[in-house]
C-alpha cells in the first residue's frame, strides 16, 4: 500500500496485524437477471442469444474462466440489421460507460493484405511502426482492474487469413504483440465479441423451400449453420470460442416493438426539452413497414423515424415553439403514407 503515510504507520505500530484488505468493492451494478432484462429491454426478440451473452458474461465475472485467455469469446451469428452489433453496444452500455465505450474493429476494412498489416502495427522499418500504430484502442481493449475491456471484431469472417491468424493467437493466450516488437496488448481482461453473416444466406435460401418445417426445430438451423463455419474457420479457432449464438431474423410482432422502442428513444430525447410526444400506432405501423428491409434487416430504421417522424416533428416544434421553452405537446398519426405531426393544447 504504496499511499499510506509513515505518520500512519506510526499511529498503527501497535495494532494487530491488520486483517488482510478485503477485495476492492467492483462496481456490478447488475445480477446475471437484471442484466439480462436490461439487455432484453434494448435487444428484441433474441432471447436465446442474449442468454448465452449473459452466461458468458456471469462465467467471466466470476472467474470461472481459463486465466491466460480472454475471460469471454463469443460469436455472434445471424442475418444484417437483427441486433448482433446492437446487443454488443448494450453489454458496453452495462458494463462500461456507454454504448459506444468499446473498441470495434471492422474486419471488412482487413481484406486485403496490405491493410492486414495494421492489425498489429506495422512492421519494423514502415511508416508508423515507431507509433505501434493498430486498430486497437488500448484502453477500451484492456478496460482496467475494476472495468473490463470490450472488443467487437465485426463481420469476421471478411478477415484476411494473416488476420485470422493472428486473432487466433489473440484467443489462445490473451497477448497481441504488435509488430515493433516492443508492446504489447492484453485481452485478458477482455471481452471479445465476433460477429458474421456465415450460414445466414443458406438458413434464408431453406426457409423459402420445404426445408422450412424442419429449420423450425433449432437443431436443424444449428446444423446448418455450424456447417457453414466449420467449412470456414479451422477447428483450432472454432475452439477457442465460449459460446455460438444463432440470431432470428425478425418477424413482422418484432419489428413493430422494435419501431415502437425507436420512437419511446425519440420521445425521451424530446421529453427533456419540454415537449411531450405522441406517437400513434398508425405512425409505429408505417414506420416499421418502411424502415425494415428483408436484407438489411432494422438497419434503415432509424433513418426512416428520422425522416418520417423526427423530421416532421421538429418542424412543428418550431412552428408553434420558433423560442423559448414553453411545454408543449404534440401527437403524431399516419395519414395515406405519411407521417403528420400536429401540436396540441399541452393543459389537455
Ligand atoms: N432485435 C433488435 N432489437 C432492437 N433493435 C434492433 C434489433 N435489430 C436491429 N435493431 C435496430 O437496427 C439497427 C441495426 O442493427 P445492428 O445490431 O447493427 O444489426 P446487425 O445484426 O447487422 O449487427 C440497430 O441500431 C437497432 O436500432
Ligand atoms: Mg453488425
Amino acid at each position: 500500500m504504496p499511499f499510506i503515510t509513515d505518520r500512519y504507520h506510526d499511529q498503527n505500530r501497535n495494532r494487530q496485524p491488520a486483517a488482510p484488505a478485503a477485495a476492492p468493492v467492483l462496481p456490478t451494478p447488475d445480477t446475471p437477471d437484471t442484466l439480462a432484462d436490461r439487455l432484453r429491454s434494448r435487444v428484441l426478440g433474441q432471447d436465446p442469444a442474449i442468454d448465452a451473452v449473459v452466461r458468458a458474461i456471469t462465467l467471466a465475472r466470476a472467474g470461472a474462466t481459463e486465466p491466460d485467455r480472454p475471460p469471454a469469446t463469443v460469436l455472434l451469428l445471424g442475418p444484417t440489421g437483427v441486433g448482433k452489433t446492437e446487443l454488443v453496444r448494450q453489454v458496453a452500455a452495462a458494463l462500461r460507460s456507454g454504448p459506444d465505450d468499446l473498441c470495434r474493429v471492422d474486419m471488412n476494412s482487413l481484406a486485403q493484405e496490405h491493410y492486414a498489416a495494421s492489425f498489429n502495427g506495422a512492421p519494423p522499418g514502415y511508416a508508423g511502426s515507431k507509433e505501434a500504430f493498430t486498430v486497437f484502442d488500448r484502453s477500451t481493449v484492456e478496460g482496467d482492474p475494476y472495468t473490463p475491456g470490450i472488443v467487437l471484431f465485426d463481420e469476421v469472417e471478411k478477415a484476411h487469413p494473416t488476420v485470422l491468424r493472428a486473432l487466433l493467437g489473440v484467443l489462445d493466450n490473451g497477448i497481441l504483440r504488435l509488430a515493433n516488437g516492443q508492446e504489447k496488448i492484453s485481452f485478458r481482461n477482455s471481452f471479445v465479441f465476433l460477429t458474421s453473416n456465415l450460414g445466414s444466406k443458406e438458413l434464408a435460401r431453406r426457409r423459402g423451400s420445404r426445408w422450412r418445417t424442419l429449420l423450425d426445430r433449432g437443431h436443424t438451423r444449428r446444423t446448418v449453420v455450424d456447417k457453414a463455419l466449420q467449412s470456414f474457420f479451422d477447428p483450432e479457432f472454432l475452439n477457442r470460442i465460449d459460446e455460438t449464438v444463432v440470431f432470428d431474423e425478425l418477424d413482422r410482432a418484432t419489428i413493430e416493438r422494435v419501431a415502437r422502442l425507436e420512437t419511446d428513444l425519440l420521445r425521451a430525447r424530446l421529453r427533456r426539452r419540454g415537449v411531450d410526444l405522441q406517437v400513434d400506432d398508425s405512425a409505429v405501423h408505417l414506420l416499421a413497414v418502411q424502415g425494415f428491409d428483408p436484407v438489411y434487416g432494422a438497419r434503415g430504421l432509424r433513418r426512416t423515424l428520422r425522416t418520417h417522424l423526427a423530421a416532421p416533428v421538429a418542424a412543428e416544434i418550431m412552428r408553434v415553439r420558433p423560442t423559448g421553452t414553453a411545454p408543449l405537446s404534440i401527437t403524431a398519426t399516419a395519414a395515406s403514407g405519411t407521417i403528420r405531426a400536429t401540436a396540441t393544447d399541452p393543459e389537455s
